[in-house]
């Protein structure tokens, strides 16, 4: 076994110094006997490891954890985990083991340090890519992140994130973790199933939650069976140019059931999409009319319908002339087609589940119970046979075939109280979250088999094991994603933070069980789920290169500036600045425009230092843009206020940071 080295030092310390938990060795050979060469060469270091300990009351469990996740200066983390911003609408990167916070990546909302939205036309231009019904969406309800896959294995490419509230998708590249498009889903009004990748990123899938009319229309809901309707959007992605492509992009109608979260066939089950629904009765709310509220309306049956969708099927009906009608620009499969053409079933799952997860090998589908105290595992090859010989129990009121539950389940396991989510690791084990215990239970997928569980503080919604959605899983760490933090920090208010808690899975120094090793406070948002991918799996750029780029586009700007080539032309009513930013100078540096002109700022920083990033604002006109080594931004305005107006690099980039500075001066209109 191989030792880490820390560990055992103060393993060692532990020992030496006598604390109550010596007792109970931390693994097979990890610890020297009284006496050996190890303690005596750390004698005085661990002399005051121990004093530390007890000065701080830290358990030996404590201190193993704080070795698991302490990563010195300099050093890098194994691990990137992506995770939603929920309401804050953006994109969260932590680093793991140390979860260190990294960066947030501005998607559905304005972001100030990056100046995203405060002024630049590319991402002005990204932002209204996610206008719904003309109108700004300011928020977004941040949910499921899915990275870029290839052969079922996350790729480091891209990210793709959903709104739940504004039905959205956004394209997020991994080049400079920047926000390059927002395609809005007009054809939806709430979504939840989003956003999911098929194996080789062909598509990007997004599912509606709430029914609605399709298209954005109005029908009274008592209209709720015949007119409104759930759908499945499958966003066509193009690699090369990294972008959806909503031309190429088609839906498929579905029955007023509440869709719920998805996932993609892998390996033999490659071309499915198994997705979950609650409400197969279709209530719809409306206390003050006489109606049962939806949580209890929506819970009468016993069953709610787990929908198994062939996609590749789908998409070859889609790009058959005359099949798909199109409706708020997207193509739909109606239902009444995709019952014909075979693409839709059902089949019966414990009412009101919650997550779906494909096992990496592609051959089964977890279902989490939620208000069930089993996982029901569901088998490809089953489903699959059923299908073919048409072996169909019912048909649902809208002629749906429904195969029979025993006949497609290879088994269920009791895991505990509220069964929601399920990562995978290498070795064949599942971690499914459990809400209402608040736990994590380990069981394994073949045996149908609960291994181990562990506590977590408190509520878990979602997981996120290393690589743990792929065909690949690597295990070793595990996120906890809890909704309550309770008395876990420092009080602050009526409104807690999220809490992140870093589970070791590899049972290394905890008699193989799972051990909790790090709490962190995410006071931004409801971080719903996330993914963890191998750091070295990315690549970032260090610079925009060459200098003059253009971040959206990833080319130079056909207006980017060189050293020596800055100017201000007048074009009509317009003033084009052309301006360079070095260490420790705008050029130009003052800009003289009269009242009610249009400006046209064009700026390029020509560093290309790594690090070397400036800012950019003029005071007063709520104007901001970060100007990181390399990188181009067109900014335009008008000029709507005359005055003297400051402006100044935003950054603290240099020991002459604050003499980056010059003078926007607007003359005032003769009167
Ligand atoms: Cu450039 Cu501060």
């Amino acid at each position: 076994m191989k030792i880490h080295s820390p560990l055992r030092t103060a393993t060692a310390a532990l020992c030496t110094f006598a604390l109550a938990s010596c007792s109970s060795p931390v693994g097979p050979g990890q610890i020297p006997p009284t006496g050996s060469k190890a303690q005596a060469s750390t004698g005085s270091a661990s002399g005051s490891i121990a004093k530390l300990m007890k000065d701080r009351g830290l358990s030996e469990a404590d201190v193993t954890a704080a070795l698991k996740t302490y990563t010195p200066t300099g050093k890098k983390d194994e691990y990137y985990i992506f995770a939603s911003g929920g309401h804050g609408g953006n994109l969260i990167v932590i680093g793991v083991p140390s979860m260190r916070l990294l960066k947030y990546v501005a998607v559905f909302t304005v972001e100030p340090w990056q100046g995203y939205g405060y002024g630049d036309n590319s991402s002005k231009e990204v932002l209204a890519g996610g206008r719904r019904h003309n109108k700004d969406m300011t928020w977004g309800d941040m949910h499921h992140p899915a990275l870029s896959e290839t052969k079922g294995s996350y790729d480091g490419q891209f990210i793709f994130v959903n709104d739940k509230a504004n039905p959205r998708v956004a394209v997020v590249n991994l080049k400079d973790f920047t926000t390059e498009q927002i395609v809005a889903s007009p054809l939806i009004e709430s979504e939840h199933g989003s956003t999911f990748v098929t194996p080789n990123t062909e598509y990007v899938i997004e599912t509606s939650q709430y029914p609605a009319p399709l298209g954005g229309v109005y029908a009274d809901i008592k209209d709720y069976n015949d007119k409104y309707r759930g759908a499945m959007i499958f966003h066509k992605f193009n690699r090369e140019k990294g972008r959806i492509v909503p031309e190429q992009s088609f839906a498929i109608e579905l029955p007023p059931y509440m869709q719920d979260l998805a996932d993609s066939g892998k390996l033999g089950s490659d071309g499915w999409v198994f997705c979950n629904s609650i409400n197969t009765e279709r209530a719809t709310g409306g206390v003050l009319e006489g109606n049962p509220p939806l949580e209890s309306g929506s819970t009468k049956n016993d069953v709610d319908y787990f929908h198994v969708i062939n996609w590749r099927k789908a998409e070859a009906v889609a790009n058959t002339e005359g099949k798909t009608k199109v409706i708020s620009g997207i193509r739909v499969i109606a239902l009444q087609t995709a019952i014909d053409e075979g693409l839709l079933y059902f089949i019966p799952e414990p009412k009101s589940p919650h997550g779906v997860d494909v096992t990496p090998d592609g051959e089964d589908i977890v279902v989490g119970g939620k208000l069930d105290t089993h996982a029901t595992v569901y088998n490809f090859k089953k489903i699959k046979a059923l299908i073919d010989a048409k072996k169909f129990t019912a048909k649902d009121p809208y002629g749906v075939p429904i195969l029979d539950f025993d006949e497609a389940i290879r088994g269920q396991v009791e895991l505990g109280l509220g069964p929601l989510h399920t990562q995978f690791d290498g070795d064949g084990n599942a971690y499914t979250s459990l809400f209402i215990e608040t736990k994590v239970a380990k069981w394994n997928v073949k045996e149908l088999k609960l291994v181990d569980k562990i506590s977590t503080s408190y509520n878990i919604g979602h997981l996120v094991a290393a690589e743990g959605d792929t065909v690949d899983p690597d295990g070793k760490y595990l996120v906890a994603m809890n909704k309550w933090a309770l008395d876990r920090f420092l009080p602050v208010g009526p409104l807690l933070p999220q809490n992140f808690q870093l589970i070791d899975l590899t049972g290394e120094s905890n008699g193989g069980k799972m051990q909790l090793l790090y709490d962190m406070p995410l006071p931004l948002g409801e971080p719903h789920n996330a993914q963890m991918i191998r750091a070295d799996k990315l690549n970032p750029w260090e610079i925009y290169k060459p200098a003059g780029m253009d971040p959206l586009t990833k080319q130079k700007d056909p207006y980017a500036v060189e050293g020596g080539k800055e100017r201000i032309e007048r074009k009509g009513d317009t003033v084009h600045v052309y301006m360079t930013a070095i260490r420790s100078h705008f050029t130009p540096d003052i800009i003289r425009v009269k009242e009610g002109d249009k400006v046209a700022l064009h700026i390029t920083s020509i560093e290309q230092a790594h690090d070397a990033t400036h800012g950019f604002t003029i005071d007063s006109y709520n104007l901001h843009a970060s100007l990181e080594p390399g990188k181009h931004v067109n900014i335009e305005f008008v000029a709507d206020r005359a005055g003297v107006f400051p402006l100044y690099c935003t950054e603290f980039c240099s020991a002459l940071h604050l003499e980056m500075a010059g003078y926007f001066l607007v003359e005032p209109k003769a009167k």
